[in-house]
């Protein structure tokens, strides 16, 4: 199998897997954090076929709450022997998988290859710019969370709940995802993505009639 058919069967498989699903975790995000790999892993001269699988299959074990932290690249192994895929791009691709999905622990994961940091920064990327927003808001109102209320601060340790807002979600984590891009590549996008949240920001509070 070439691998660009590795790829599209790649593609149909979590498609389905996640549209199965149905718990939130949509296949949108895949496919856009898979497009954005290729983007910056075309101009960091990054080896595609990793970097494409690995941005297709870095939420596959995100749906569910699975305690086991290697879920992730046990799935994706599973998935890629089943097409014969070669062993050296399975462990490559089986790292950026655990690396991206394990979010369990407070230890910072640390990503070693350059196929990897870009799965992250494209991962990061979806939440920065007018998709950024769309998905802080669409998550606020899944979770019952408010937009806005002068009141309730920002908190900078705090993970978005019920006790904060949307917008103080923008100063909690939107915000500080440029400073945390690889790749020279994806701080160039992350700098403009940065700046529309600025400007939307202003005009939220213009119409608001705050600050
Ligand atoms: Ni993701």
């Amino acid at each position: 199998m070439s691998h660009k058919q590795i790829i599209l069967r790649t593609q149909e498989f979590m498609k389905d897997r996640l549209l199965k699903e149905g718990s939130g975790h949509d296949w949108q995000h895949i496919f856009r954090v898979w497009k954005m790999a290729k983007e910056i892993g075309e101009k960091e001269k990054a080896d595609l076929f990793v970097a494409e699988l690995g941005a297709l299959l870095h939420d596959i074990a995100d749906w569910k709450f699975f305690k086991d932290p290697k879920a992730g690249s046990k799935e994706s192994r599973k998935w890629l022997e089943s097409l014969n895929v070669d062993e050296d791009s399975i462990k490559k691709v089986c790292s950026i998988v655990d690396n991206v999905s394990f979010k369990g622990s407070k230890i910072k994961s640390k990503m070693e290859s350059l196929e990897g940091k870009i799965v992250q920064d494209a991962d990061r990327l979806d939440a920065l710019g007018a998709i950024g927003i769309a998905r802080c808001f669409a998550y606020s109102g899944f979770k019952g969370i408010p937009i806005f209320d002068p009141k309730i601060k920002p908190n900078l340790n705090k993970k978005l709940s019920n006790k904060s807002t949307s917008i103080n979600h923008f100063y909690e984590k939107l915000l500080l995802i440029k400073d945390l891009m690889n790749t020279k590549t994806a701080k160039n996008i992350a700098t403009k993505r940065h700046k529309f949240l600025e400007d939307y920001l202003k005009q939220f509070y213009l119409e608001w009639g705050e600050k």
